[in-house]
């Protein structure tokens, strides 16, 4: 470990009494697996000084060796798991009041990470390789993963990772895989299914908002979303009174839905085999319907299927003219008084009418300018690979996948690689927003989750968005830990804004902090992890000679400076977890032993699809 002359300083200067008894009581420091993992951490740091000192010939040799010594230390690292306990973060000193210079494994129980975990640092530092181990241990705990991964791309490390920790762990039954820019080996998922009208029209509206956004452009495009699906809700009511139409079309969607998933993947990626094959009495279920066939194309036809409702559908009629032939089809459609309706349609079909007038009330040049930014983002979800991604399965497997008792989930999103920032932002935005929303409903209901969730977020801070708080809120409120990970506070400020920022960072509370650049960030990080009281004796010299008056002063002084922040080694830094502060290696990882290739072409398809999805946009922003 290299740890910084300045530290062990502050560490001992710090330290008031002394806790290497305590340890040596309870054992860590016999500990056999911690010793091995001192002797590999220092026979890392010899090879690489050698490697850097070595002469062309010594090389081959020297590198075999560290390929070698990489494996065990690798090895030795994940020995110190402590699954039952809580999350290995690494081995570390204690800094402040309980401070010591002997190094201790540290575990972040379980109960206590609820409250959101984050780690900062500039970029090259490890913090997606901190991700892989934290997820690696969130698998091996049996919890319910969701990593958001937006810069996926083609090396595919954090997808990789996840593929080995899950065959480490038997569970590569649990991997689900989401992208747009690999349509062949990625699942689908309507994220609009299971939203309530209110949580699915502010939920979309607050992902595609941003700090500067006009609050009357805001307003104006919730209420067109809320018109159309409380529109489609009526009509849906009043088509469909018993509810079985939709139950059938339900189940032909997850007919459909297995057929895509054992039909189209490829067989290289058959560690998604096995997807959902219990479910098969659904789909009997489905064949033995006494709706006949013609009963339920009819009813798929009209469209008016709130349930089952996607960005489609909303991209369809959030135009004036179509938005007004709803109008018309909402009065057209009565309510039969003969019949005994589940919902209070008499109020759906008034509250449906309100709004539709209300935002009909302007002409259509108006109109078009006003829901302009809804429109077009809510295009850019509706076609091409997006589009099919999103829209073309009217259910959600993934929310099925979190509330079923009997298998849990490993979903990786990878919305879209970062080098096309713009488009990257909105779908990522989305995937949040549906994630949350998804904690809401479930939260709703009242149920609890069957098995704890933990939510991965890299480079949070540029895809968080105004509403981000509500999503560390509610998975706090169902016992979900989130994992976050960006390069400074300051990114979360640019996308949301000082305050909102403030909230998020106050719902932080296991932080890491890894060597950050700005003054201003590595001002913040020192004061963030604090100060301790130092006793210091001053001398008073008075007259010369021996008459010298002492004199003691109490100095704060930083834990950890500006200046240490910013001179921090790769992979090490400062952890705050429970009241406690400490200086930490963090675990070394190897790169996974097999990257997961993604299917051929795949740079060239990708870039395809994603310059047409990134032309869209700009098409769309030009013309209006
Ligand atoms: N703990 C570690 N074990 C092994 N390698 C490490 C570790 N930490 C950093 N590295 C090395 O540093 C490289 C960068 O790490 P990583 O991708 O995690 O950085 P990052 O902080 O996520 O950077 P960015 O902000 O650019 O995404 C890794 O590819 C790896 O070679
Ligand atoms: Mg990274």
């Amino acid at each position: 470990m290299h740890i910084k002359d300045g530290f062990l300083r502050r560490i001992k200067l710090s330290s008031k009494k002394n806790t290497l008894q305590e340890n040596e009581k309870s054992g860590i420091l016999e500990s056999e697996k911690f010793k091995e993992l001192l002797f590999w951490k220092r026979e890392f740091r010899t090879i690489n000084e050698l490697l850097d000192a070595a002469t062309e010939l010594e090389m081959p040799n020297l590198i075999k060796r560290k390929k070698v010594i990489e494996r065990k230390l690798d090895a030795a690292e994940r020995a110190m798991h402590d699954i039952n306990k809580g999350l290995y973060f690494g081995i570390g000193y204690k800094l402040g009041n309980d401070a010591d210079v002997k190094p201790i494994p540290i575990i972040g129980r379980w109960s206590k990470l609820n409250n959101h975990v984050g780690f900062k640092g500039t970029t090259r530092v490890g913090k997606t390789i901190n991700m892989q181990g934290h997820i690696e241990q969130c698998i091996a705990k049996g919890m319910d993963v969701i990593v958001i991964d937006p810069k996926g791309g083609v090396k595919q490390d954090v997808l990789s990772s996840v593929v080995e920790s899950c065959h480490a762990y038997d569970r590569s039954e649990d991997i689900t895989y989401f992208s747009p820019a690999f349509p062949s080996i990625s699942q689908k998922i309507n994220v609009c299914y299971g939203l309530s009208n209110l949580e699915l029209s502010a939920g979309f509206v607050e992902s595609i908002s941003t700090p500067t956004m006009d609050r009357f452009y805001i307003d104006t495009a919730e209420e067109i979303l809320m018109a159309i699906t409380t529109s489609f809700e009526y009509l849906q009511e009043v088509s469909d009174p018993t509810g079985k139409l939709t139950a059938m079309l339900e189940k032909a969607e997850l007919k459909r839905y297995f057929a895509h998933m054992n039909n189209e993947r490829k067989s290289e990626y058959d560690f998604l085999e096995n997807y959902g094959f219990e479910d098969l009495d659904m789909i009997d279920d489905y064949e033995q319907s006494v709706i006949s066939e013609q009963e339920v194309l009819e009813f798929q036809e009209n469209g008016f299927n709130r349930s089952m409702m996607t960005f489609r559908e909303l991209e369809r009629y959030a135009h004036y003219k179509e938005l007004k032939n709803l109008r018309t089809t909402v009065k057209l459609l009565e309510i039969n008084r003969n019949i005994k309706y589940k919902k209070n349609v008499r109020a759906l079909r008034d509250d449906a009418l309100r709004l539709l007038n209300s935002a009909l009330a302007t002409d259509e040049t108006h109109f078009a300018k006003v829901s302009k930014t809804l429109t077009n983002k809510l295009a850019a979800l509706s076609v091409g690979p997006i589009g099919e991604l999103l829209c073309s399965i009217r259910i959600n497997p993934l929310m099925n996948r979190l509330i079923r008792k009997d298998r849990g989930v490993v979903a990786v999103m990878q919305p879209f690689p970062m080098k096309f920032k713009r488009s990257a932002e909105i779908f990522n935005k989305m995937i949040l927003g549906m994630v949350s929303s998804m904690m809401g409903a479930v939260g709703v209901e009242g149920r609890a989750l069957p098995r704890r969730l933990a939510i991965f977020i890299d480079e949070a801070g540029s895809v968080a968005y105004p509403g981000i708080q509500d999503f560390f809120n509610r998975a706090g409120g169902l016992g979900a830990t989130v994992f976050v990970y960006t390069q400074t506070d300051e990114d979360y400020r640019e996308s949301v804004g000082e305050t909102l920022a403030n909230i998020v960072l106050d719902n932080v509370n296991t932080k890491g902090i890894m060597r950050l650049n700005s003054l201003s960030s590595t001002r913040e990080a020192a004061e963030e992890i604090g100060t301790f009281k130092q006793m210091k004796t001053i001398a008073m010299v008075s007259g010369g000679g021996t008459e010298g008056r002492y004199t003691t002063d109490v100095q704060e002084e930083y834990l950890c400076s500006p200046q240490d922040i910013k001179s921090l080694p790769i992979g090490e830094g400062i952890l705050m977890h429970d009241g406690k502060t400490y200086y930490v290696d963090f675990p070394f990882r190897k790169a996974p032993a097999a990257a997961v290739k993604m299917p051929e072409l795949s740079s060239e398809i990708e870039k395809r699809i994603l310059a047409s999805f990134e032309k869209i946009l700009e098409e769309k922003e030009e013309v209006a």
